[in-house]
């Protein structure tokens, strides 16, 4: 058996996790998936995840606790500061502390880049980057590189368009980095406010095949997957910047029909108004079976966490 190299890690970073370690996560989930309701609650039973969200989730948080129920555990936290004692003012630290005593493994989302790396200095258990700033959603890069793989069958010669806002957007940079480790043309399509912070991907910009389009239409007939993101206008400085760029890219029947026949359409959610509802009973839309995956992925990692020895 190999070993299992997720047994008791952080998972802080998507640049932590090399290629074999993110195809032995692909393939746990696959293997898990196949597992009886029985032999999955093996994996966790009498385990505790203790999820700290200072900022809002539906996906990453529900999911978690989706898999940590399917493994047998049981899940407690905070889903809303204010209902906790950071409120009254407790500190991230003393937080973490506390839920460390709690529980087995602790899930943070935080908005300031680096609070995971932080926690993970105060935690004994390890502790899952829930989404940081706006640096890292390592999960969610983890599950989309599996949703990929499911839906093309392949990651390697794939064009691969990400649309939004590539500025402020984590889940970007976090796949970006996970794409680093194949062979796939990536074009960015964002208002030039909005433009992908380069500096972020020093490690990687040598290794990715990347363009920048401001427009949708010329690169359109090329796409293979388009991955659609929300423009976060909680994340904007001046809230004028964000009135002047929302609303700059619609994805809809009509945009559909200058594509790919077979165009999968990703989004990381929640979805506002930049992919049309009427592009979600489409072979193309794809966006709520990625959402599905991330729960069997992240049952995947939790069990890999907690089992020293499984592979
Ligand atoms: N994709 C994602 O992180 O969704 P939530 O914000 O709902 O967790």
């Amino acid at each position: 058996m190999q070993r299992n190299s997720f047994y008791n890690r952080d998972i802080v970073s998507i640049k932590d996790i090399d290629k074999q370690d993110l195809e032995r996560v692909f393939s746990y989930t696959d293997k898990l998936r196949n597992f009886t309701p029985n032999e999955k609650t093996e994996l966790g039973r009498g385990r505790v995840l203790g999820s700290v969200f200072y900022e809002p989730s539906t996906r990453t948080r529900m999911s978690f606790e989706a898999a940590m129920a399917s493994l047998g555990g049981s899940s407690l936290g905070i889903s809303d500061p204010k209902s906790s004692s950071i409120e009254k003012g407790e500190s991230l630290a003393d937080t973490i502390r506390i839920m460390d005593l709690y529980s087995d493994i602790v899930v943070l989302r935080h908005p300031l880049d680096g609070s995971s790396r932080f926690a993970c200095e105060l935690s004994r258990n390890p502790v899952i980057n829930g989404g940081s700033g706006s640096e890292e959603h390592p999960t969610q890069a983890m599950l989309d590189l599996y949703t990929i793989i499911k839906e093309k069958r392949r990651i390697d010669g794939l064009n691969i368009g990400m649309i939004g806002d590539l500025k402020y957007g984590r889940t970007v940079y976090s796949l970006l980095y996970g794409l680093s480790y194949y062979d796939v043309k990536i074009h960015l399509i964002s208002p030039v406010s909005l433009k992908i912070r380069m500096e972020s991907l020093y490690e990687v910009k040598n290794k990715l095949r990347i363009q920048e389009h401001t427009t949708l239409e010329d690169i359109l007939p090329k796409l293979d997957i388009i991955y659609v993101t929300r423009i976060q206008r909680e994340r904007f400085p001046d809230l004028q910047e964000y009135e002047n760029v929302k609303g700059s890219y619609v994805i809809d029947i009509e945009v559909l029909k200058k594509a790919k026949s077979d165009v999968s359409i990703m989004h990381p959610m929640p979805r506002m108004d930049e992919i049309s509802q009427s592009v979600d009973n489409t072979t193309n839309a794809i966006y709520f079976k990625q959402a599905a995956y991330g729960k069997d992925l992240r049952a995947a990692l939790l069990a890999l966490i907690l089992n020293e020895n499984i592979s």
